[in-house]
């Protein structure tokens, strides 16, 4: 190393010189932030992930000073020099800003082209460039302590779940199709003509194998591939922190573990302390009170559920919506009236339809006098009724949507969120953490025709149910748990079947044919007819933790190399065409495809 680096090996990192260094001879390295000259001295900032230390180098040693004044932003040096005091001009602002080190020797490591854009992290730089060079963006403080964070986080959990007993075990990214639901990533075989390997959705058949294996706890941080649509919270490859454990009594058991997890990461990683345990609130009541089963609960603009009081009303389009089985429900925008003009109005109305309703009611008590697209339609019995149901004043706005319930809650779940931010009422400083209890089991799917698995196909059914599974499976509930942290799902998992006839009982259900059964999970089943302890588990995202820890809105800013909207990686252009012959040997066929991207 003395090669590269000069004589002296680094004494520390940039941003860990403080004023009881003051008099030593020191040696830094790290890369050019920046550079000025005032009066006889050069000020050269030098950084690393650990932050900034200012070099001074004095004119009047020429040789050094004349070197000293070729370095470029990006430059990589090493420095030595003597730690003295900045005097009176302290910079309160960075830790190292009692001190600088002036400068007795300087190597430059590495020259830097011009970067495509200043390392700092107020630039206005826009995205794909950004993320073309990412390696650069990556030297930006923010992303800098992003990804030590991540780092963080994850060794509290390691460090968390191996004082817990739990073991680190790896399982395969070649494998086969896992029923998380999303479009599988595939892998064509070379040596087996026409097959595939399907990347992991997550580790959930291994882990549960792995419990019928013996292992009794056991932990990964995994890779996790879904072909789905990205959004800000979304990638198609993410990492769980994912666990499972055997002899569970009860979904109490899992959830108190992953409680202790989360809390001891806040504590280390955040120093916040939750000494209550987390909140609990039923999926129904979350879905009646907030349209969610992730909701936000950092602020109120509950729905109401108005149903009752206007199913006789003269207004059609709530009474018929309820002679047709649907709801009404309402929010009251409480103290928003005169603040929201009719221009508003109209656009939450708009707003309201991307998320599903085929229009919004609503009525403003303004306190020069109400306007209403509805009112016109009612007696004032029928109106007053409203209002009281809504707890509704002069002053507030009434917003309702009528339509079967799914459409009400997801569209007026959307609003509250909507109006939630726009009028700035939820405290980004708070942490809502709260677990999200007895799931239905099932889903009715539209699209297939059929009731799907809401969590998977070998999540526990709740015994108290169980004898409704032909008469009523949609009212069955499951013993499946989700941790949501300001109104995100954060992770999720549950008790699983370890008993062959109720497993056989939720294929059939799932309209599983015994050949799809053994095509799809024979291996899986076959393992359940050797003994398999009860168990369960749970999975935790463990970019969105990062995200809600650091406080970044998309998932982007705490992974290293990210994916863009349409799946691809902007900085080494994945996907990308291969040779012909790679091609060939997969025994993949389809017409010759033009690359149409630089
Ligand atoms: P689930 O599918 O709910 O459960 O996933 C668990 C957690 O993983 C995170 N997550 C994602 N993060 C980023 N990008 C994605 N595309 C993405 N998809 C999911 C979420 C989610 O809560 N095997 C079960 C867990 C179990 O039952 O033990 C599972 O994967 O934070
Ligand atoms: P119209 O009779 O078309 O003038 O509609 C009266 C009001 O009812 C308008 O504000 C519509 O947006 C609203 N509206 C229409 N459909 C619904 C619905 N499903 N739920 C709530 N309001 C609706």
């Amino acid at each position: 190393m003395a090669e590269f680096l000069g004589t002296s090996k680094r004494t520390k990192m940039c941003g860990e010189f403080r004023a009881g260094d003051k008099g030593s001879q020191v040696t830094v390295t790290g890369w050019i932030a920046k550079s000025r000259n005032l009066g006889g001295l050069q000020f050269t900032d030098v950084r690393d992930r650990s932050g900034i230390v200012q070099v001074c180098f004095d004119t009047h040693d020429a040789k050094l000073s004349e070197k000293a004044s070729k370095l470029r932003a990006e430059d990589v040096v090493a420095i030595d020099g003597v730690v003295r005091s900045r005097g009176e001009n302290v910079n309160s602002a960075i830790p190292t800003g009692e001190i600088e080190i002036l400068a007795n020797g300087l190597k430059i490591l590495s020259e830097s082209d011009v970067p495509p854009f200043a390392i700092t992290d107020n630039t206005n730089v826009n995205d794909t460039l950004r993320l073309k060079y990412r390696y650069l963006d990556l030297r930006r403080p923010i992303l800098q302590n992003n990804i030590m964070m991540r780092h963080k986080i994850s060794q509290a959990a390691r460090q968390y779940l191996n004082d817990n007993g739990f073991l680190e075990i790896e399982t395969p990214f070649l494998g086969k199709s896992t029923p998380e639901g999303a479009r599988d990533y595939l892998v064509p075989s070379r040596i087996h003509a026409g097959k595939f390997y399907a990347l992991p959705q997550s580790p959930q058949l291994y882990k549960q194998l792995l419990m019928i294996a013996g292992f009794d706890r056991y932990y990964q941080i995994a890779r996790c591939f879904r072909d789905e649509d990205l959004r800000s919270n979304r990638q198609p490859e993410f990492t769980q922190i994912d666990l499972e454990m055997s002899f569970v009594r009860d979904e109490n058991d899992v959830m108190d573990i992953a409680e202790g997890m989360i809390k001891k990461i806040f504590k280390d990683c955040k120093g916040l302390k939750f000494d209550k345990p987390f909140r609990r609130m039923t999926y129904k009541e979350a879905i009646s009170r907030f349209g969610s089963d992730k909701p936000d609960t950092r602020f109120g603009l509950e729905l109401t559920d108005i149903t009752d009081v206007v199913k006789d009303c003269g207004f059609s389009v709530f009474s018929s919506t309820v002679q047709n089985g649907g709801v009404v429900k309402a929010i009251n925008y409480k103290g928003f009236a005169d603040k929201t003009s009719r221009k508003e109005i109209d656009a939450t109305a708009e707003k309201v339809k991307t998320f599903g309703a085929k229009g919004l009611a609503w009525a403003s008590l303004k306190s020069e006098g109400t306007t209403s697209s509805f009112f016109k339609f009612l007696t004032s019995e029928e109106t007053d009724a409203i209002l009281k149901a809504t707890d509704a004043d002069v002053g507030d706005i009434i917003y309702i949507v009528a339509d079967k319930p799914s459409v009400v809650h997801a569209a007026l779940g959307n609003l509250r969120l909507y109006l939630g931010e726009k009028a700035g009422l939820i405290d980004k400083s708070a942490y809502d953490i709260l677990w999200i209890t007895e799931f239905p089991l099932l889903e009715y799917s539209e699209e297939e025709g059929r009731y799907v698995a809401m969590h998977h196909p070998f999540t526990m059914p709740n015994s108290d149910d169980w004898d409704k599974i032909d008469t009523d499976p949609a009212s069955v509930r499951a013993r499946a748990y989700d941790l949501v942290i300001n109104g995100q799902e954060a992770g999720g998992g549950s008790v699983r079947i370890h008993r062959r006839d109720i497993q056989e009982k939720m294929f059939k259900v799932l309209g599983l044919s015994d050949d799809d059964i053994k095509t799809k999970f024979g291996f899986f089943v076959d393992a359940f007819k050797y003994g398999a302890p009860p168990h369960g588990g749970l999975a935790f995202g463990l970019d969105r933790l990062v995200m809600l820890i650091t406080g970044e809105e998309n998932i982007k800013d705490v992974i290293a190399f990210p994916k863009v909207q349409n799946a691809s990686c902007l900085m080494c252009g994945a996907p990308a065409l291969v040779e012909d012959k790679q091609v060939k040997e997969l025994y993949i066929t389809f017409d010759k495809v033009e690359d149409t991207e630089e």
